[in-house]
This record gives structure tokens, sequence and C-alpha cells, in this order.
């Protein structure tokens, strides 16, 4: 038996429902918000994330699906879509025609993470980008946008934790306070060993214990941040506030990629045990130029499909729709019957479905319970003579005997 790679899996048809509900209501809300769905493709060049994210990140360091193309060129399967949105807007040029951009997009994502609970090497994301506006009313619409469709997905206990990163002026001089109070530290863990040198704030949401415990009086962030930072700071909460978002400050939240300027912003469940962030995004003002394009302010965040899946199905029994009719037919002539009535029935968007299997009625009926239908329609010899079908309403337990020439318009009653 061939089976699935580690950290890869199929979701399965009796899976779908929630995948197609989530996907559905995610839709319609970022439509109400004027969001376009843009699709990519899965394979970039490796430089797009490199560059995207950041070199000394987890992701670019460790977690990239890459492998060089025929001419010895790096091409990476998308570890996230953000930096290739960003890529897409500098390729097409979308900044002279259209510089305001919404974006979303849903699709398969890989990182080669240890797989776990929660974690996988091929994961989906639902994502949103908001290209070329800066306001820090629109970071708070984001907010809102997100914890309206969770709502609407009735996901209960959720933490919505935010935080400034400050741009790269107010972080270039907290950076060196931050890395002199880091000298004096004796035994963090060997990846902020690294990210000494390399990504100081990187160390401020480790989470090993030790490192955690012997940075709890660092300094902070929010204590350096320039004028403009704290005023887009203050602005944000503000507008949380008019809506009544409820949130926390997290001090310590710097998010494991290096484009994110001002906000950034988590979304932890308390249901998924290690792996608790449902979301994540925040601003990226400078993203769009690292990717050769003009300076241009972005914003966004990703869903974790997969995980928002997990919580929905273990709490909701999400209904699985059956067809409104299912045939029963006993005889040749009965299922060429069914055959043209299904045929009809689909063809006015009507869901039906036929048994092929000619066994006996105990058989067949417990096909038709089984398939969840609204009605059994029951085409035997007797009905044929009769040019009647015998349709029998499920949930009710009720039969009659309806005139094949009457059949759909009495079904369509039912829609
Ligand atoms: P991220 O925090 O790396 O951000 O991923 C977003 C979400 O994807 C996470 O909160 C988690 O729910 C889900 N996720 C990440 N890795 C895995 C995995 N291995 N298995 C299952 N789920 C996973 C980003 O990707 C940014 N691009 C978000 C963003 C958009 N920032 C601005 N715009």
């Amino acid at each position: 038996m061939i089976q699935t790679i580690r950290g890869f899996r199929d979701i399965l048809p009796e899976e779908i429902e929630v995948w197609q509900k989530i996907e559905l209501e995610a839709k319609n809300i970022f439509e109400n918000f004027g969001f376009k769905e843009i699709r990519l493709p899965i394979l970039e060049k490796t430089e797009v994330f490199a560059r995207g994210i950041g070199e000394s990140t987890d992701i670019v360091e460790k977690e990239m699906f890459t492998f060089p193309d025929s001419k010895g060129n790096n091409q990476t399967m998308r570890p996230e879509a953000t930096a290739s949105i960003a890529r897409s807007y500098v390729q097409h040029k979308m900044y002279s025609r259209q510089p305001e951009q919404k974006l979303y997009t849903i699709g398969p994502m890989f990182r080669k993470e240890r797989p776990q609970k929660g974690r996988y090497r091929q994961f989906y994301q639902i994502d949103a980008e908001v290209l070329g506006i800066d306001s820090p009313i629109l970071d708070a619409q984001i907010l809102v946008m997100l914890n309206m469709l969770f709502k609407k997905l009735e996901v209960k206990n959720l933490l919505t934790k935010i935080n400034s990163l400050g741009c790269p002026g107010c972080r270039k001089k907290y950076n060196e306070i931050l890395l002199s109070f880091i000298q004096n530290t004796k035994d963090l863990c060997s990846d902020c060993e690294r990210r000494k040198t390399k990504n100081p704030l990187r160390i401020l949401d480790c989470k090993v214990k030790s490192c955690r415990n012997q940075l709890k009086g660092a300094p902070l962030l929010k204590d350096y941040l320039c004028r403009e930072c704290s005023e887009h700071f203050k602005a944000l909460k503000q507008c949380l506030d008019l809506e009544n978002i409820k949130y926390e400050i997290d001090d310590y939240l710097v998010r494991g990629l290096d484009y994110y300027t001002k906000t950034a912003f988590e979304i932890q469940t308390l249901e998924l045990g290690a792996q608790s962030a449902v979301a994540g995004g925040g601003r990226y003002d400078g993203l769009v130029e690292i990717l050769g394009g003009p300076k241009t302010p972005g914003i966004g965040f990703a869903i974790g499909f997969d995980r928002l899946v997990e919580i929905i199905a273990s709490n909701q029994e999400v209904k699985k729709e059956g067809p409104l009719v299912y045939f029963l037919t006993f005889g040749e002539s009965a299922a060429k019957k069914a055959f043209k009535i299904c045929n009809n029935l689909a063809s006015q968007g009507i869901k039906s479905e036929m048994d092929f299997s000619n066994k006996s009625m105990k058989a067949s009926m417990k096909k038709a319970n089984k398939s969840n239908c609204k009605f059994c329609a029951i085409i035997g010899e007797n009905e044929i003579e009769k040019g009647i079908i015998s349709l029998k309403n499920m949930e009710e337990g009720t039969q009659e005997e309806v005139l094949e020439k009457d059949f759909i318009s009495i079904i369509k009653k039912y829609i």
C-alpha cells in the first residue's frame, strides 16, 4: 500500500463540508469588504521568499521545500502567500493601474516543520492582503473582518493579541538597546544564541521557558516607538474599542516573518493545545519595495485553515446535505425512467441520486437512508404499469403515489 508522505494528508469527502462552509463564509465576508480573489502559483523563485520573509527567519533557514530547476536555479514550494501577492503586485505593475488592492487567496502552503496535531507540511491558509493603504483605521478593519468571520462560524474562546513592531527607524535604536540587555543573559537556547547577531527581536518570542524567564525584564519596543508608530498603534486601539473588539496587548509578540512593521497580531484559541495560533498577520510597509516595487504600505493576515476546521469539527455538527430525491428502481425500464428524471432534475439545479445496485427493496432502502435524502422515489413494475411513482417522505415516514407526469412539479414544491 502506498501512503501519503509524512506531514501530507488527504482531506476526505466526509470531512469536506466544514472546509466548504468556511470557504464560503470567508469569501462572502471578504467580498463585502471589497476584496477580490487572486490565484497564485504554488512554485516560485526562491528569492521571493528569501528576500520577502527574511533570510534569517526559521521559515527561510530551515523550513522551505526548495529544489533547483534544470538550469540550477532554486525554486520553492510557497511557505506562505504574502510575499507571492507582493511579487504579483510588482510584476503586474498594479501600483500604476490601481495602487489600492484588496486581495484574498485560499490554498495550500508548504513548510518542512516537525508534523504534529495542527501542524502539517502541507497545510492550507485563507489569506487576505491590502496593498497601498497606510491608515490605522484599515488595520482595525482587518481585525473586525477576521472577528466577523469567526463570529459567523461560531468559533468561541479566541484571544486576539496585538503589538506594534515599529518601523525600521525605531527598531534600529531598540535593537541596540535589546542587544546590550541580552549580552548579560547566560543560558539562551542555541536558536537564540544565533538570533543574537542575526535577528535579536525574535529572541523576545522564543517559546523556550528559560529564554522567556531571562527576557522578563527586557526593555520593550513600545517604549522606543517613534511618534508616528506610536500614534498609529493608538489609533488602531481606539478603532478596535469603537467596535468592541476584545484584544490583549502582548509586548512580546514578534511573529516569525521579518517583513512586519507597526501592527502585528495573532488570534489564538484555547482549544488546540500547543498549536494555538489560528490566524496571524500585520503590517508590512517595506515588503513591496524589498521585492523591487515602489514604496507601498501593506497589511494582511492568514488563517490556518486546517486548525480552524479542527476547532469547528470538534464543536459543531455541520449538517451533511443529502439529495432531495433518491431513486430506487426495480427492472431496466424503471432504471431508465429514473435516469431521465435524475438528469432533468440536475439540469434544473435539484440534487438527486439513483441507486445502481439492483438489490432488494430492503438493501436499497438502507442506502437511501444513508444518503440523507428528503424523499425516496420508488419505481417498480407496478408503478410503471400505473404510470405513477411512489414517493416516500423520509422525515415523516409517509408514502403517496404521484402521477409520473406530475412528479417534477410536485418535488419542486419541496425545494
Ligand atoms: P504565519 O503565522 O506563519 O503567518 O501563518 C498563519 C497561520 O497559518 C498560523 O497562525 C497557523 O494557523 C497556520 N499555520 C502556519 N504553519 C502551519 C503548519 N505547519 N500547519 C498548519 N497550520 C499552519 C503567515 O503565513 C503570514 N503570511 C500571515 C500574513 C499575511 N501576514 C501578513 N499577511
